[in-house]
């Protein structure tokens, strides 16, 4: 049986969060770019035009990962970087930039991951209407191609879309992140285009031998308020749309039948032939679980007839970003995707928590600690979780919230840019050490 010390241990960041250089280097605007330019979209009112200034920056922030002893890397590439309009000309300074991210990787020992999507769609495809519409499909396949030719040399594993859930759900129903688009028929075009578009590029990508290829799903524990039976069919719902939406078109189940009135609208988008493409093996399941919810039914609500009821009014402690931190939810969610298939590998593929600035950043290493014992559970059971990536390495912009919630093991100083590893970097690094993993 394998146990913890087997776990590989990397971390996770996102091109939009940390790279910064907005303008620089040839790149064309991303919706996070013209979203951010009103500034009362995110709490601080800041933007990501600097945010850690990755691109400059990127060779410190791989040696810190180094020296904390992390054996991964896995980065997302911004589209827009490499197709400044979406589609059409390569920007060459955009493959030369994570050109130098993967090979500078190498040199110094670390592995190379790369995220395709991760929520930074090019300006000039929202300007035709995102992921509403199906056109961008293709774009998308052109641009995973020209990642493939560019990069899948050296880089073996790729994780394509990023928490399809939270991306759509977020930036085309709530309104809440870029591009800012609500109601339910963006909703449902958007995120059946970008499930589809996953299928397509993991086609694409698994035309090279000797890729291992994935993608990184949103999972959020569902618990019910009260112990009654419409309680319970909220939280299967809820369930459904959070947990199971962006899973089970993939595994030939369709789109989940527990919540017809949103399945309905997605019908309207599927074409034939979607569903029967959508069949893909992903060669793994990346979870990424943070928080968890506790719902009540309420037909009052449109679609889901589901309210959530907030940590606070249930007297439960709240993270900076106002979450009921429950690391319980790696387990809980390793046991389903194992019962989905049982020999299919998994990854913690992100997990962490935030701080506020004055938080001692203690408990972060006992939130790492409860998700270790976790992991052991896990692996008692014969589940086959491979590692654990972080989120994250440095202080970033956490998208609406801005730069107050802290989720780094290292923090920025943002005048200076300056690193300096916290509690949780030491404890890891000596973890990592002692245990030689
Ligand atoms: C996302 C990250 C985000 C983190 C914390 C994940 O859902 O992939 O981009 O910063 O959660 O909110």
């Amino acid at each position: 049986m394998r146990n913890t010390t087997q776990l590989q241990w990397g971390v996770t960041i996102a091109a939009a969060q940390t790279e910064g250089a907005h303008d620089q280097g040839g790149k064309g605007a991303s919706i996070w770019d013209t979203f951010t330019t009103n500034p009362r979209v995110i709490k601080d009112r800041s933007n990501a035009q600097v945010a850690t200034d990755f691109y400059h920056r990127y060779q410190e922030d791989i040696d810190l990962a180094v020296t904390i002893g992390l054996k991964i890397f896995r980065f997302s590439v911004a589209w827009s970087r490499i197709l400044p309009t979406g589609t059409g000309a390569v920007n060459p300074e955009g493959i030369a930039f994570y050109n130098r991210v993967i090979d500078y990787c190498l040199s110094v020992g670390i592995t190379p991951w790369i995220t395709t999507y991760h929520w930074d769609l090019p300006q000039a495809l929202q300007d035709i209407g995102g992921w509403r519409n199906r056109a961008v499909v293709t774009h998308y396949q052109t641009y995973i191609t020209i990642l493939r030719t560019h990069f899948a040399d050296r880089v073996k594993n790729w994780i394509l879309v990023n928490e399809a859930i939270v991306c759509i759900g977020a930036g085309y129903f709530l309104g809440i992140h870029a591009p800012g688009k609500r109601g339910i028929t963006n909703f449902s075009a958007s995120i059946h285009h970008l499930l589809l578009a996953q299928a397509k590029g993991f086609k694409i990508l698994k035309a090279v031998e000797g890729l291992t290829v994935g993608t990184a799903i949103s999972c959020t524990k569902i618990d019910a308020y009260r112990d009654n039976s419409r309680d319970q069919k909220a939280v299967k719902r809820m369930d459904a749309l959070m947990n199971r939406l962006c899973i089970e078109p993939y595994l030939g189940m369709g789109y989940p039948s527990e919540i017809p009135t949103i399945t309905r609208h997605i019908q309207k988008f599927v074409k034939e032939g979607d569903l029967e493409e959508m069949q893909i093996d992903f060669d793994f399941w990346g979870i990424q679980t943070y928080a968890r919810e506790v719902v009540k039914s309420a037909w009052y609500v449109p679609y889901l007839g589901v309210m959530t009821v907030p940590p606070r009014k249930r007297n439960v402690a709240v993270s900076v970003m106002g979450w009921e931190t429950y690391p319980q939810g790696t387990r809980y969610f390793a046991e389903r995707f194992a019962a989905y298939d049982p020999d299919k590998p998994l990854w913690l593929s992100e997990c962490g928590m935030a701080l506020a600035e004055d938080e001692d950043d203690q408990l972060r290493v006992n939130y790492y600690q409860q998700v270790l014992a976790e992991a052991e559970k896990i692996l008692e059971k014969g589940i086959k979780l491979q590692g654990i990536l972080l989120w994250t390495l440095v202080d970033n912009f956490e998208w609406a919230e801005g730069y107050i919630p802290k989720f780094g093991i290292i923090s920025l100083n943002q005048k200076t840019l300056e690193r300096k590893m916290k509690k949780t970097a030491y404890w890891l690094k000596n973890y990592l050490a002692a245990t030689n993993n």
